[in-house]
């Protein structure tokens, strides 16, 4: 008997602790979030540019769910000096958790069911996750520096003590104190001039969540584009920022006929300098965009449409943990290519469709098609959300949701996405909810036919790429293909038909240039091309990548150059990849990795360190 009761107990153990948490549950936040929350922050900072702080005070609103005596907030490289409740003068009491790696400190508040408000005091680190402090050098001007935040996917708590999860929603107000040389721009209602004073004061009236809280600081100048939008930039680059986004109210116009009004008031773009570590962040009425898409001929600004959809899927309707990602970045991929369509034409989506579908299969083959992160539905518990958060998220939740719309047909698919943002708008939402809509709708579950075609549970539980995957049919690429087929049979580069390329043109041509090429046919393609002269960032990194293969030194130092100015990770990630697989290309990107690493982002140096350890 006894031992058969150790038996089930041991059993019932087992099985609770395999039992997964129940969709929603959100795993990377220490905040008691289903007792009380945190519906309004109100922030006062000081930016202190020569001890790399910010500190100040942060007023948070509580709104009571249970009767609850604590508050527990999410908090990572933060010095409390004083909490503080609702009017009184004397100190809450508080404890700081023990750290846990990335995750950071829970700050625990004693509180009565009665509290309104809690201010904490505080300052950050000056290595906090979040900030990045950049030295006059690394800007465009040379003269001032800069400060950017970065709070995606769970570092605001190192800049904010906050309910830092995407499940919980706030609306928030700052005043930021900065030198009176510099501008501040946040996600909210922005300055168009710098003050005299150098005191800003934001609002941000629609509640977002901790992860599109932002700040940048700096030398920048605004410059309108259409009665809603503009772009901020450094006075240096501000011309040429303008000329590059002038389609964007076309594209604010194009997202609304198709999935409903913008409900942010104004959408303007933040152009930072190179070491921004990502192409975009979708920060709420700002977009924060990297300099590398200022190609000159517009040709990279479907980043924008990208960041622009988002202001829908993400900023309205917001994945409810970070497992539930692709809900954030497979529409917002899926929608940055229809306003695309709708402003440039179905022609050239089709190549970003192509080049979509080659970026996906390559990362299945490079992580496997069985490794779990290859499901659209995460499991990242344990883990770091940016150790699981691939272009699977984007790519293949791009090509399940185009699978829906051809089996339904466009016009029922946009009713029903149309209906979804607005029903949904400016709350959260798991896969599991989607799925649900999904089957009300259409039956993708229950009816047995259309289960059939869609295989739901297939794409988001199951890992690979199902046999449905639609195909996108491209003819420019064909004419690409039947170039690349020429150069290696042995006609000239300067020989082959290339005119009207655009860079899309360009990137398909490198990408399918086989990686046994010999170094003769490489420098041939740089004498009729210029490669390794191109402004285009996303041109330079294919090629680098070849040229590295291929051993071709002429192209070392420029590449070099590169490395020691861009600090987006998607541009040098496979640059420092490709050269990790020798020793001799290895030794050779310690070297300038050593001198370059300084300038990066952590998100950047996190990644870089692991592939050349
Ligand atoms: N929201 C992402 C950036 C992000 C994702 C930051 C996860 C932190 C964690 C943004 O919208 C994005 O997807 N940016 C892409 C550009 C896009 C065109 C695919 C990028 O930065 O490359
Ligand atoms: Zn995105």
């Amino acid at each position: 008997m006894k031992s058969l009761l150790f038996f089930l107990f041991t059993v019932s153990g087992i099985l609770m602790a395999q039992k997964p948490n129940p969709p929603g549950t959100d795993i990377h936040s220490f905040a008691n979030s289903s007792e009380v929350v945190v519906s309004h922050i109100a922030l006062d900072l000081s930016v202190n540019f020569d001890t790399k702080t910010l500190s100040g005070t942060a007023a948070l609103s509580l709104e009571h769910k249970k009767k609850t005596k604590t508050l527990i907030l999410d908090t990572r490289d933060l010095t409390i000096s004083d909490v503080t409740l609702d009017g009184s003068t004397s100190s809450a009491s508080y404890t700081l958790g023990k750290e846990v790696q990335y995750l950071g400190r829970p700050l625990t508040i004693t509180i009565t069911p009665r509290t309104k408000l809690v201010i904490v005091h505080y300052s950050t680190s000056p290595n906090a996750a979040a900030l990045q402090w950049l030295e006059p050098s690394q800007t465009a001007g040379k003269e001032k520096p800069f400060l950017f935040t970065q709070s995606e996917a769970i570092l605001a708590r190192s800049w904010v003590p906050c309910m830092d999860g995407p499940g919980v929603r706030m609306t928030y107000s700052a005043t930021i104190r900065t030198r009176p040389d510099l501008l501040a721009l946040m996600s909210a209602g922005n300055p168009v001039a710098k003050s005299t004073d150098g005191i800003y004061k934001f609002e941000m009236k629609q509640r977002i969540s901790s992860y599109l809280l932002a700040l940048a600081v700096g030398n920048l100048e605004f410059r309108s584009l259409g009665t809603r939008s503009g772009v901020y930039a450094e006075p240096g680059i501000v011309e040429k920022s303008a000329f590059e986004f002038v389609d964007l109210e076309k594209m604010i116009t194009a997202a609304e006929e198709l999935y409903g009004p913008y409900r942010w008031e104004r959408y303007d773009l933040l152009v930072l300098p190179p070491s921004f570590p990502f192409g975009g962040m979708e920060n709420p009425r700002l977009t924060f965009a990297t300099p590398t898409i200022l190609a000159g001929d517009r040709s990279l600004v479907a980043l924008i449409a990208h960041e622009l959809a988002h202001s829908w899927s993400g900023n309205l309707v917001t994945n409810a943990t970070w497992n539930d990602f692709w809900l954030n970045e497979g529409f917002t991929v899926y929608f940055e290519h229809r306003i695309m369509e709708k402003v440039y034409g179905r022609t050239y989506t089709e190549m970003l469709a192509t080049l979509t579908l080659k970026d996906l299969q390559e990362t299945i083959v490079s992580i496997g098609a069985t490794n779990a992160d290859t499901r659209l539905k995460l499991d990242l518990t344990g883990r770091d959300p940016d150790d699981g958060m691939t272009d699977i998220a984007y790519n293949k939740g791009y090509f399940f949701l185009r699978l829906c719309e051809e089996t339904f047909g466009r016009e029922q698919w946009d009713g029903f996405l149309t209906k979804y943002f607005t029903d949904n708008a400016f709350t959260t939402m798991t896969t599991e909810q989607f799925l649900k809509h999904l089957d009300a709708r259409f039956g993708v579950l229950s009816n047995k036919d259309v289960a059939s075609k869609i295989k739901a549970n297939e794409w988001i539980y199951s890992p690979g790429l199902p046999d449905n995957c639609p195909k996108p049919q491209s003819t420019e690429f064909e004419k690409v293909m039947s170039q690349v087929s020429s150069f290696m049979n042995g006609t000239p580069a300067s020989k082959l038909t290339t005119e009207g390329w655009t860079t899309h043109h360009w990137l398909y041509f490198l990408r399918n240039i086989p990686d046994s090429v010999r170094l003769e046919k490489v420098i041939e393609m740089d004498y009729a091309f210029n490669f390794t002269r191109s402004g285009n960032s996303e041109i330079l990194c294919e090629w680098f990548q070849r040229c590295i293969k291929a051993d071709y030194e002429t192209a070392f130092g420029p590449m070099r150059g590169y490395l020691m100015n861009v600090g987006r990770r998607k541009l040098v990630k496979p640059i420092y990849t490709a050269l990790a697989k020798t020793e001799k290309g290895k030794t050779w990107a310690k070297q300038v990795y050593e001198k370059a690493r300084p300038g990066y982002h952590s998100v950047t140096y996190n990644t870089i360190d692991g592939i050349l350890k």
